[in-house]
């Protein structure tokens, strides 16, 4: 009876909440950039009126050394599970701007999907879960277990704050159950639960030489050039089959079980339409596994950018002297941040040319997480799926990095319940970023009913 009056409550309110994700979506919440901090803050208070306007009177901005996080709790049901569910309100940058067909903080809906930055991660995804909430509050008489609501404002940085209030909150925020949509389904019309992700370990390498840039005639063939030491370090780091050269990267590295191969192969995964996703000619990556193991299961390296010489118009003969390069690792159990970091450094160290000085700086990183595919919360997920989307998810890991969820295990002993509404294609942190709606409303569907599963 209530859960009829809530997916009714749901149907009713389709337009409305389409309306409230857009003006979500208009605030340009982009963490990393300090001229957007007023804007983020902004996002964070329309969550907390859009929680008051529900109901939550406990809803409040909770200020930390950077971007405020949102909470909410209500605990009215002694005896009954509590539900902590995580959210982003932070979005990555927008920028290049140029790719985008219609302007990122203005909400369009093409095709059935609405296209703005932060559509899918977070905003999207984590408002479905508002709208769950709205929908027992309004309609189910309050909740149908005890509900905590965490969303913070700095995930697309390293979320440094979150770590320090987890920290010093541990009872306020002791729950039996973690839910976060941040992740993907596995395809359209496939949903799924994640029970992996990997880690992350993110390196900058600042090379240098001579004391300004030179004529590179006059001094070409003399001295040092940082940029050719940068690209000898960086292509040190794969060898011809992909492999990570890095000693003893790989001593902790769990291998991958044959039952997983096994259900990874199951999954009606297409190497040719995830060419076609990408546009490129050949997929490549380790020697020895399907690509689906490379995403999910083996850790990976990348360079995120790089830097040094001259970049205007036209030639110029120059030897820089300075040249710099990002680069992460993604990470897969039981590889360690930190001693992924000093076997880098050990590394560079050794394959360094002579006449460079390096620097690295070692920036945050977080360990791979895996959590159990067979306990009561994913069982009530399972169900919640099935009545929100119409069929049962499958199981599947991901390549993405979400630090909080080990955060919530080591503090407070809980595994995360990952229930991505996303596709893989929807371009979280490029250009035009979409979320499609009937995602969202099956999402928001999903999320309502999972309260219920979890009550018992
Ligand atoms: N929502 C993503 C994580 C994600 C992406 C999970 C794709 C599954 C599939 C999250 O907001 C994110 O982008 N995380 C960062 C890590 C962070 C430390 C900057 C990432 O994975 O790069
Ligand atoms: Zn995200």
């Amino acid at each position: 009876m209530v859960m009829e009056r809530v997916d009714a409550y749901l149907e009713a309110h389709r337009a409305t909440f389409e309306e409230q994700l857009k003006s979500l979506l208009r605030i340009p919440s982009i963490s990393a950039q300090p001229d957007h901090d007023l804007d983020t803050r902004r996002a964070a208070e329309f969550l907390v009126d859009d929680l008051h306007a529900m109901g939550l009177a406990s809803a409040t901005l909770i200020e930390t050394q950077g971007h405020p996080l949102v909470y909410a709790e209500s605990l009215d049901k002694p005896g009954l599970p509590t539900v902590l569910i995580y959210g982003h309100y932070d979005v990555q940058p927008p920028e290049p701007l140029e790719p985008w067909n219609s302007p990122p903080f203005e909400p369009t809906v093409v095709n059935g999907n609405i296209i703005a930055r932060g559509a899918t991660d977070d905003k999207g995804q984590m408002f479905t879960h508002l709208k769950a909430a709205e929908a027992w509050l309004k309609a189910g008489g309050g909740f149908p277990v005890n509900v905590k609501i965490l969303i913070e404002g700095e995930e697309e940085v390293g979320g440094a704050n979150l770590e320090a209030y987890v920290k010093a909150n541990r009872e306020a925020l002791a729950c039996d159950y973690a839910v976060i949509s941040d992740t993907s389904q596995f395809a359209p019309g496939i949903p799924a639960i994640t029970y992996g992700l990997k880690g992350l370990a993110y390196f900058e390498l600042i090379v240098t030489a001579a004391k300004s840039d030179l004529h590179s005639g006059m001094f070409g063939g003399t001295v040092a050039n940082p940029l050719n030491a940068l690209a000898s370090i960086l292509a040190s780091l794969k060898d011809a089959d992909n492999r990570i050269t890095i000693e003893g990267f790989y001593d902790p590295v769990r291998p991958l079980e044959a039952w997983e191969r096994a259900e990874f192969a199951k999954l009606p995964f297409s190497e040719a339409d995830f060419r076609t996703q990408t546009g490129v000619p050949s997929l490549e990556g380790e020697v020895g596994y399907t690509t689906l193991e490379r995403r999910w299961a083996r850790p990976t390296c990348d360079v995120n950018g790089i830097f040094g010489g001259y970049q205007g118009p036209g030639p110029k003969t120059v030897l820089p002297c300075k040249a710099g390069a990002k680069l992460s690792f993604r990470l897969v159990p039981d590889q360690d941040p930190q001693q992924v970091a000093a076997q880098f450094q050990a590394h560079v160290a050794k394959v360094t040319p002579p006449g460079v000085k390096v620097e690295v700086i070692v920036h945050h990183g977080a360990p791979a997480v895996l959590v159990g595919v067979d306990s009561p919360g994913v069982r009530a997920a399972s169900r919640a799926i099935e009545a929100g989307f119409g069929v049962a998810p499958v199981f599947m890991r991901e390549g993405g990095s979400i630090p909080v969820v080990g955060l919530l295990k080591e503090n407070l002993g809980v595994d995360t319940l990952l229930l991505g509404w996303g596709q893989n294609d929807d371009n979280l942190h490029g250009p035009n970023e979409k979320f499609s709606l009937a995602d969202f409303h099956k999402g928001i569907k999903a999320s309502a009913h999972l309260l219920a599963e979890l009550a018992g």
